[in-house]
């Protein structure tokens, strides 16, 4: 099978030197590459900007900003042949400056508050068009993440149902060993026919490994 999974944070530019983005360091979206690889899938990883080595038998490629994931992922899924799997990891900035400056603002260039502009969902975009497109092509199976701090499952399954996902990985990030930045993860599987299965704390790799398989299951 294909698999297109985007993984780590996007960056959004004010101006040449600063930012706004989140701690994401994108370990779960390359633990979901390297175990679909391992499995003899074929691999593309969008990944924003972190430091990880890319795992082997996967193709990458690198972007920065939420409009340029969503630039990727469209172009890697409408090379690939239908009944591709899309796994969206990417930690993606919601919001963006809406202007970006093409030299470095002087403080004094600066106000106090900061004008901002919604991103594009890429998971609601790419999931939305695969429904109105011809069978084939609307049988790619689409699995999101919701890192939640509250009503984990009751916000796994609305955000389930309104980005048209077949599955939702779903994780409590104050939970100890899960979330940004380390080896370990505790999730829940949230699927489209409304079942839940909590798994217990494992390595991302093994959480990666179960997704997988998941989604060899999920295919059409
Ligand atoms: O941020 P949110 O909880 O809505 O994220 C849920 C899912 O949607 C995640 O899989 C995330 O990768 C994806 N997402 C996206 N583009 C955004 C925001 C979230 O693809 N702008």
């Amino acid at each position: 099978m294909k698999f297109v999974v985007t993984a780590g944070p996007t960056r959004e530019y004010l101006d040449p030197v600063r930012f706004l983005s989140n701690p994401s360091t994108g370990k779960m979206g390359f633990a979901v590459a390297r175990a679909a690889a391992m499995r003899g899938h074929e691999v593309a990883l969008v990944a924003g900007p972190v430091t990880l080595k890319t795992p082997k038998g996967v193709r990458r490629i690198d972007v920065t900003s939420a409009r340029e994931m969503l630039a990727a992922v469209e172009r890697e899924l409408s090379r690939q042949a239908p009944g591709a799997v899309f796994v969206s990891t990417a930690a993606v900035a919601d919001w963006r400056p809406a202007k970006c400056a093409a030299r470095k603002l002087k403080k004094g260039q600066m106000s106090d508050t900061l004008k901002l502009v919604r991103n594009p969902d890429i998971l609601k975009t790419v999931a939305r068009r695969a429904k109105h497109q011809a069978p084939a092509r609307a049988s790619t199976v689409f699995v999101g993440f919701a890192a939640e701090t509250n009503d984990v499952i009751a916000e796994a399954r609305r955000k389930c149902r309104e980005k048209n996902l077949d599955m939702i990985v779903a994780n409590d990030v104050t939970e100890k060993g899960s979330g940004f930045g380390v080896d370990t993860n505790r999730v829940t599987f949230v699927r489209k026919d409304g079942s839940v299965e909590r798994l217990p704390l494992m390595t991302k790799l093994a959480v990666a490994r179960r997704i997988v398989r998941e989604c060899e299951d999920l295919r059409p």
